[in-house]
């Protein structure tokens, strides 16, 4: 078959419970949100393998973000662009992956890849992970090869080391799976929550952070003073198999507790900032039950639980009034798919 346009694409995701711990082989607590990067592959018109990138964050509607076209150069070993107008190099990893579906492929052909995500990058929300998915899924369908979902998903943590440095899976695993796991040493189990009835806030502190920094900003300290920071590890562990159990039951008010807690240790582990701080505590104010940053840390997201729809409504436009960008999520969303 010869595919004349392909379309995939991913979903982003939040860090429930366990971010940090996990990298050292504790239990995460993972879902799919319904923010997505989509990936279109056609032909190239020009006889080169090009890239186009553009965003249309949900967060930010409407968007005018401009549009990035590139072309790999394999002289370079990277997409470069002639447009003086953005300066900053295209994600390594983009090449990393066209690199490895091309050299798979045995039909030649030139690609045209076009990206477009609503997952604002740099916020915890695992936009790299998405566009390295779903970029993954198209490119490999247009190149007429057959990756199980296996394949896909090793493929996009190799993208993914080459952005965070030493993630632990989890945002790739993620995003070609879907659903809402418990997540442990590159394992994962999907959890049934048919109990849960809360809402998930998540609010956009505007901070952007890296994770590769806060990812080593831990092995620091753990190298610095390791008994100190394996015990909040531990903690964080401890509470991510408790609000398992609390999610499974449905509990809102003892996971809104879990989760003020997990947020305290990440304060205490170094990776929150005090805007941050302050955002979960005014969620608390607008009557969530809990509130945590989420992801790495150091800016970023933070996300809150209520009970209650009307009060995550009103939480959301608060936020927003406060110049903060803010929406309800739901959770467990579809994995990689076709468009
Ligand atoms: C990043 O979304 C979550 C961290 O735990 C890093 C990782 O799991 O790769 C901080």
């Amino acid at each position: 078959m010869d595919a004349r346009k392909t379309t995939f694409s991913a979903p982003g995701k939040i860090i429930l419970f366990g971010e940090h711990a996990v990298v050292y082989g504790y239990p995460a607590i993972v879902t799919a949100i319904d923010l997505r990067t989509k990936c279109v592959v056609s032909k190239s018109l020009q006889n080169e393998v090009q890239l186009s990138i553009s965003s249309d964050y949900l967060f930010n509607k409407p968007s005018a973000e401009l549009k990035k076209e590139y072309i790999m150069n394999k002289e370079q070993n990277e997409f470069i662009t002639q447009d003086s107008k953005y300066e900053q190099p295209v994600n390594p990893a983009y090449y990393f992956i066209t690199e490895k579906i091309l050299e798979l492929a045995t039909r030649k052909k030139y690609p045209h890849i076009h990206i477009n995500s609503e997952i604002p990058p740099g916020m915890g929300l695992g936009s790299s992970a998405a566009s390295a998915v779903a970029t993954l899924a198209s490119l490999s369908a247009f190149m007429e090869l057959e990756l199980s979902m296996e394949e896909l998903n090793e493929l996009a943590f190799e993208a993914e080391k080459i952005i965070h440095g030493r993630p632990s899976g989890v945002d790739n695993t993620i995003s070609t799976y879907g659903g809402i796991h418990l997540y442990k040493e590159k394992k994962f189990s999907k959890l049934s929550i048919p109990n849960f009835s809360s809402y998930v806030v998540i609010v956009n502190s505007g901070i952007p952070r890296n994770t590769k920094t806060y990812v080593e900003k831990v092995v620091k300290s753990l190298e610095e003073d390791t008994s100190k920071y394996q015990n909040i590890l531990e903690e964080i562990g401890n509470i991510t198999i408790i609000a398992k159990s609390s999610l499974g039951e449905g509990d809102t008010q003892k996971l809104g507790k879990l989760m003020t807690q997990n947020h305290l240790l990440l304060e205490e582990l170094g990776v929150s900032h005090p805007i941050l701080t302050e955002l979960t505590n005014s969620l608390v104010q607008l009557g969530s039950v809990g509130s945590k940053l989420t992801g790495a840390g150091g800016g970023g997201c933070v996300i809150g639980l209520f009970d209650n729809y009307q009060k995550a409504n009103r939480a959301v436009e608060e936020m927003k009034n406060r110049g903060f960008q803010a929406f309800i999520s739901s959770l467990a969303e579809r994995g990689v798919q076709v468009e």
